[in-house]
């Protein structure tokens, strides 16, 4: 097993702007997802994804968001943006149900407060999951973080309801003490 500072060497070896290219790659290739020609980065900043889908299609019209500033990367379309802002952006509007790819690595600002984080990302996480079922083609994919907490079960039983395949990814550059774990679902 790798230490976490050796993923984050790595990681800048390669030109990557964080360690959280390796989850990515990890799950796309477990999943063997290869369809990248419009993909929707969601939570998207310093840009590790972005610059990955990039890499791997040069063809690929990646549109990334995030609250946070994010520098720019060549075929990569960025908006500053709140994820509940993304039906004010024509850009990505006028692809509705054309996305092959919808990724969300969003980790929202904690408050130290068990019960308050927990339904705060439960909340982003339904959102994510319903801008997904929006933006996305029949038979695209949906990649997003969460956690392990109470709500994972309910979350992932939503999802089930809405996409033909679910599963649950726990990538070995994910740190084991985040409690992070990644849905995987095919619409
Ligand atoms: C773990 S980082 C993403 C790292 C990225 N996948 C990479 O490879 O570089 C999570 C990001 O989610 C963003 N975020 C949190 N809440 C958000 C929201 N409601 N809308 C858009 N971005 C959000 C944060 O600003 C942060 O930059």
């Amino acid at each position: 097993m790798m230490h976490s500072d050796n993923w984050a060497l790595k990681a800048k070896q390669l030109g990557y702007r964080s360690r959280a290219v390796f989850k990515l790659e990890e799950i796309l290739k477990k999943t063997r997802t290869k369809r990248f020609k419009n993909v929707l980065d969601l939570g998207a900043s310093p840009g590790a994804w972005s610059q990955f889908i990039v890499k791997k299609n040069s063809n690929a019209n990646v549109y990334a968001l995030d609250i946070l500033d994010m520098e720019p990367i060549e075929g990569v379309s960025f908006f500053k943006k709140n994820i509940e802002q993304i039906n004010n952006i024509p850009q990505i509007l006028k692809l509705k149900g054309d996305f092959n790819l919808v990724i969300s690595d969003i980790a929202p600002n904690l408050s130290g407060i068990k019960s308050v984080d927990n339904e705060n990302i439960f909340d982003l996480n339904k959102l994510t999951v319903n801008i997904a079922l929006n933006f996305l083609c029949k038979g695209g994919t949906l990649i997003m973080k969460t956690f392990q907490n109470s709500f994972l079960k309910t979350l992932r039983k939503d999802m089930e309801l809405s996409f033909k395949i679910v599963q649950t990814y726990k990538p070995v550059a994910s740190k084991k003490q985040s409690g992070e774990i990644y849905l995987y679902g095919v619409k």
